[in-house]
């Protein structure tokens, strides 16, 4: 049975049973307090409180969903960062009694799986929540033996909330036995020997966890239940793992046809993996950048783009690859009309790393003959090189080199901690935490410097500069007060450049280089270290908007400074103005 056939006995299923099919959601979550959406429910949350929804009592959905906590584990035989979620949803409606008789007429009777290989587990309760004695009666009472249903604790039999607070509740999950030898008496469900696969996790809404972690009863009781399909899929189409069901068999053979080195699995399952998470993305606006969701994004894209090398795989293959993610998704998720956009983007990211990634490798090679590599070493790959840090540590894996994270987060805080001495210095003391809104600020100044550069002309320079966490302050040279339509310039192209999401680059070179290659200064020469740093922001050709002397820190890239506007402009003192900014 094809994945889209299962899909949509899904939604029949549910439908038939007076459920409102309801679209997948975005995978960027209105929930600011997420990153991405990691469950069918996420776009209902709200409606868990209000016991009811635009959508009626009841609905269902095949949810696009991304997850980031496996991404180390993407390789192995079922982990993936994009799935789907198949869930039925009850808002004050139906409960624990339906929504179990249904999940199993729907394995055994639409989808016949064999009762015999189905199990069960329930929440056995703690010092807070008591035994879900409801469930077990319903599970013994729909015939299932007592053997096949097991109890366990919080961790495995307790869903929720998403992000900081909201709806959650007991459970209970439905595993399929993939083998009959476990790993010894004590084998359960909650095991990882591979003998049971979970498939469906049913969630009874009962409570609502505030954002300090006290339960109370919800007033109106839910049902919030997800099932994977890949692994639904793989269960129903008979295969040994996930990756070889129709969702990904297509990126598999076009990876098989491109290959020319080593024909490693767990290579072919990340790029499998990755190449669609990022298509993914991609198409849902998210952009490669140092934090964030870009982040995320990024790493995803460098991993492939590594494991592609080690399968010897031509330069375009990744967009190859992204072009049969389209091919499988065409009508569901993905629309064609966007693939020359997302191609641009993976193409893009590779120009970006690919040389970065050649001379890493061969500064690993070099850091790494003692078999171990220290965490300062490591940081500079991650600094200069662009390695993220799950690569540096699959690289050391791979060779069975030792590396401590430990180490490296050490590294990186002296880095840090070195950058944020520069700013105070120069700025007179900033606080500590690098998203604050001084640092935002900061970055923002110097677009506004090179904005007013550009609108009013090249005799601009910097006079003086004051920040404190509502505003900024900026002096600079100027013989006479701007005009209304001059001031509404400066903030259109310091937005247009916020939006632009323009990318931090931060080098370092002796002052006589930065000021050849055209970096803006501010005090004499005696006053900078030699070497000095030299920040610019650069454009997704990674040509710089602005590039000045600076001892930082400032933000990874312009995205997140939200809308800049210019509160005052005035004179400071003869052939001087000032201007009054903030970021809203
Ligand atoms: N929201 C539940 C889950 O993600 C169904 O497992």
């Amino acid at each position: 049975m094809h994945s889209d056939k299962i899909r949509k006995k899904f939604l029949s299923f549910f439908k038939e049973r007076d459920h409102k099919i309801v679209e997948s959601s975005s995978l960027i979550p209105e929930d600011g307090s997420v990153l991405f959406t990691t469950a069918g429910m996420q776009q209902f949350k709200p409606f868990y409180v209000k016991g009811d929804s635009p959508y009626g009592k009841r609905a269902c959905s095949s949810q696009k969903s991304f997850r980031t906590s496996d991404i180390e584990e993407v390789g192995d035989q079922d982990h993936l960062t994009f799935f789907e979620m198949l869930g039925n949803f009850s808002f004050g409606d139906y409960f624990k009694k339906e929504s179990i008789k249904w999940a199993r007429e729907f394995l055994i009777d639409e989808l016949n799986f064999d009762e015999e290989k189905l199990v069960y587990t329930y929440f056995e309760g703690n010092d807070e929540i008591p035994e879900d004695e409801t469930a077990k009666n319903i599970l013994l009472d729909s015939g299932i033996k007592e053997d096949r249903i097991y109890s366990l604790g919080r961790d495995e039999n307790f869903w929720g909330p998403t992000g900081t607070e909201g709806p959650c509740g007991p459970t209970v999950e439905i595993h399929y036995v993939l083998k009959e030898e476990g790993c010894g008496p004590g084998c359960d469900p909650s095991c990882d020997c591979d003998k049971f696969i979970e498939i469906w996790n049913l969630v009874f809404n009962q409570f609502y966890m505030d954002s300090s972690g006290n339960l109370e009863p919800l007033k109106h009781q839910g049902i919030d239940t997800g099932m994977g399909l890949e692994r639904l899929a793989m269960i129903v189409q008979k295969k040994p793992h996930v990756f070889e069901t129709d969702l990904f068999v297509p990126l598999k053979e076009k990876i098989n046809e491109l290959i020319e080195g080593e024909a490693s699995q767990r290579s072919k399952r990340i790029i499998a993996d990755h190449v669609k998470g990022s298509v993914f993305l991609i198409s849902e606006g998210v952009r490669p950048s140092n934090t964030d969701r870009g982040y995320i994004l990024r790493r995803l894209l460098r991993r492939a783009m590594r494991h592609s090398k080690l399968l010897e795989l031509p330069g375009n293959s990744l967009e190859k690859i992204a072009e049969e993610v389209f091919n499988i998704y065409d009508g569901i998720y993905l629309k064609k009309d966007d693939r020359p956009q997302v191609f641009s983007v993976i193409k893009e990211e590779r120009g970006k790393f690919e040389k970065a990634l050649d001379k890493g490798l061969k500064e690993f090679e070099k850091m790494v003959e003692e078999n171990f590599l220290d965490g300062k070493k490591a940081f500079h790959l991650y600094s200069t090189y662009g390695f993220p840090l799950e690569m540096i540590k699959e690289l050391c894996e791979e060779r069975d080199i030792e590396f401590t994270e430990e180490g490296f987060e050490k590294a990186k805080k002296e880095h840090k901690e070195a950058s944020r001495k520069g700013v105070e210095e120069k700025f007179g003391g900033l606080s500590e935490d690098p998203e604050n809104e001084e640092l935002k600020l900061h970055t923002a100044t110097h677009l506004l410097h090179e904005s007013l550069r550009k609108v009013l002309g090249s005799h601009v320079k910097q006079e003086g500069s004051d920040i404190n966490p509502e505003r900024l302050r900026f002096d600079f040279s100027h013989p006479k007060p701007m005009t209304e339509e001059e001031i509404r310039k400066v903030e259109e192209l310091v937005n247009e450049k916020i939006e632009e999401n323009l990318e931090k680059k931060v080098e370092e070179m002796p002052y006589d280089e930065a000021i050849e290659k055209g970096a803006l200064t501010f005090f004499e020469k005696k006053k900078y270290p030699d070497p000095v740093k030299v920040y610019s922001f650069l454009n997704s050709e990674g040509n710089p908007f602005s590039k000045e002397l600076c001892g930082g820190p400032h933000v990874e890239n312009t995205g997140h400074l939200g809308r800049f506007e210019i509160k005052k402009e005035k004179s400071s003192s003869k052939g001087v103005r000032r201007i009054k900014a903030v970021l809203k």
